[in-house]
């Protein structure tokens, strides 16, 4: 698993300032990913939490197993597909982070649903 820390800037991965954008860090949530407690706010979805928590990789490629990431951000490549809550091939991407959440990616098997 890649994962992303900055830690000689001590920075996370978050956007705090924006021109036109405002982000808002009202409620921290609490989520398991892949067994690993991990923190995001009330309002994002799982995969900018993941982001935010230094997750980059989170499926890979069928053929080749190379590491795929956060790509169209608009649930149309299933490249941020995880197992939630026991629901497999959820879009991260589209899906709100909630407290308690276990999220898991899927790695290790490809699952076609019918
Ligand atoms: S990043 Fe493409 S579907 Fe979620």
């Amino acid at each position: 698993m890649i994962k992303y820390v900055l830690e000689e800037s001590g920075e996370d991965m978050r956007i705090d300032e924006h021109p036109i954008l405002t982000f808002a860090k009202d409620k921290k949530i609490r989520f398991t990913f892949n067994g690993k407690e991990m923190f995001g706010y009330l309002g994002d979805t799982i995969a900018a939490a993941l982001v935010d928590n230094g997750i980059m990789e989170f499926s890979k490629s069928v053929i080749h197993e190379r590491p795929r990431g956060f790509y169209c951000a608009i649930g149309n490549c299933g490249s941020c597909n995880m197992t939630v809550n026991g629901v497999e091939n959820v879009k991260t991407c589209l899906t709100l982070l909630e407290e308690n959440m276990v999220v898991e990616n899927e790695l290790s098997e490809v699952i076609i649903n019918d």
